[in-house]
């Protein structure tokens, strides 16, 4: 498997990878990178030079913001269709999942990532050029690609997690996963007992590390699942403290314990949500003990932001396969297209189908509401019928405002699972519920077939008119 240079290297060959120098890492790196994404077709940035830090301790941002480098990043044809991506996620994502028994993380003793360690008062964490991102975040994160690798004390189960990490101080960091989190989960399990819990982070690594590491998968699977995806194991050292498996090749890992008695302010930092809506709160520390790095290293960036963002297009593809997955595998039938956009901050579930009986849309949104991201998340849902492309809002908008009646098509399931970073609740909160309109926008079934015939231009009139006036039309 490739590592994040090589990665790099591919997409410098296609001209996708644009070189940044002298940027500072308070506000410039964040600034730069979110009017990246308002270009069409952004490139990665590779930010060097960073203000205060020697040549060569780099930044990386914007990694999958595309369909050509996300299939690059998933070992998939190359293409640059976005709605080809989804598809073939969708089939990809079955052959992983069954396949990734087969690739167990391989164990080697030596890897890129030894060519630096400190260890003890060798430990600065200051070192590396992480950046404050947005205007208003409460400090530095190193952690925004990261994977977060814990072991669950009771099943031995390992996970790799995406969680922010924010910079404390030369020797702690912040670390920010919310409840029901596998990595959150294995921390309350230590926690619970009294007893530290050991942690690594890798902060650098290809591309498809933080993608799987941020994918909703069942417990324990993500190091297999890099393996399955990349079609051979991934390599991995037993770091000495902890005795956790880290990524040979990483950029930069750090490794040492959240305490169970202390936490510190975390936060606020802008989210995906396109709002600091976590603000300030109590979290675990990492107290870090050993840190392994590169010569040169590079932190992989993936910094959340008001839609378009660093991760929204990547995460609607994914987001969007997952539930279309999940939805047959619930039983749904005809699930023709599934899309959890960008624009709305993959909040808006979209899903149309086949119509085959009575209660077949409100089957499909009542679920779709629970499994979207996994569960928390899909605040509205709207099933449309097969003939509505899911990704075109025009559409979507168009069947839902003549194919629905509010008074009997719009339902609202109450007390769901949400979270503290949910911009519509009120903090502090008890706790964090929050409920989802579920809207059936098909056409009613029990007289689908008298519905009014809707205006489409037949392709033989298309065809004919335009033979007759070629170049006017
Ligand atoms: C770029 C990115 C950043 C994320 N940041 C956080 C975060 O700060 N806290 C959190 O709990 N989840 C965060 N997530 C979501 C989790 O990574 C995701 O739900 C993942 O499935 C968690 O792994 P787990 O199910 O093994 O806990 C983030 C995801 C991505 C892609």
């Amino acid at each position: 498997m490739d590592d994040l240079r090589a990665w790099l290297d591919k997409v410098a060959g296609r001209g996708e990878l644009k070189q940044v120098d002298g940027a500072d890492w308070d506000l410039e790196i964040g600034c730069v990178t979110a009017l990246n994404w308002a270009r069409p077709n952004p490139p990665a940035l590779l930010f060097d030079n960073i203000l205060g830090y020697p040549r060569g301790y780099r930044v990386l941002t914007g990694v999958t913001s595309n369909a050509r480098r996300t299939a690059l990043t998933f070992n998939l044809k190359e293409t640059t269709s976005g709605k080809e991506v989804i598809d073939m996620f969708r089939t990809s994502l079955k052959e992983w999942g069954q396949n990734a028994g087969k690739y167990p993380p391989e164990w080697v003793s030596s890897g890129p990532v030894l060519e630096n360690v400190r260890r003890a008062d060798g430990v600065d964490l200051l070192k590396f050029p992480a950046p404050k991102y947005h205007e208003l975040d409460g400090g530095r994160y190193i952690g925004t690609g990261d994977a977060v690798i814990t072991k669950d004390p009771e099943t031995g189960d390992l996970n790799m997690g995406t969680y922010r990490i924010q910079v404390h101080d030369g020797k702690t960091l912040g670390l920010f996963s919310i409840p029901g989190k596998h990595g959150r989960m294995h921390y309350e399990k230590y926690r619970a007992a009294g007893k530290p819990c050991p942690i690594a982070v890798s902060f650098g690594h290809h591309p498809l590390v933080l993608r799987v590491a941020g994918m909703e998968l069942p417990a324990g699977q993500e190091f297999n699942y890099v393996g399955s995806v990349a079609g051979e194991p991934m390599k991995v050292i037993r770091e000495e403290l902890t005795g956790l498996p880290v990524p040979a090749d990483s950029e930069i890992v750090i490794a040492g314990f959240c305490p169970p008695d202390r936490s510190r302010p975390e936060g606020p930092f802008g989210e995906w949500s396109g709002y600091y809506a976590s603000g300030e709160s109590n979290a675990p520390i990492i107290e870090v003990e050993r840190v392994y790095y590169r010569n040169d290293p590079i932190i992989l960036g993936s910094p959340p932001g008001k839609a378009p963002s660093d991760t929204s297009y990547i995460r609607g593809v994914m987001l969007s396969a997952l539930l279309h997955n999940d939805l047959e595998a619930a039983g749904v039938p005809d699930v023709r297209g599934v899309w959890m956009g960008e624009a709305a901050s993959q909040m808006l579930v979209i899903v149309s189908i086949k119509q085959r009986y009575a209660g077949h849309a409100k089957q499909t949104a009542v679920l779709a509401s629970q499994l979207a991201r996994r569960g928390f998340w899909g605040r509205y849902v709207i099933v449309v019928d097969e003939d509505i492309d899911p990704t075109n809002m025009q559409e979507v908008l168009w069947a839902l405002c003549t194919r629905s009646d509010p008074e009997k098509d719009i339902d609202i399931v109450r007390r769901c699972w949400s979270t503290i970073m949910d911009p519509i609740i009120r903090k502090p909160a008890q706790a964090y519920f929050n409920s989802r309109a579920i809207i059936d926008a098909c056409k009613p079934f029990e007289w689908i077939n008298e519905f009014p015939q809707e205006i489409r231009i037949s392709p033989e009139l298309v065809e004919r008119v335009k033979a007759k006036w070629k170049g006017t039309i």
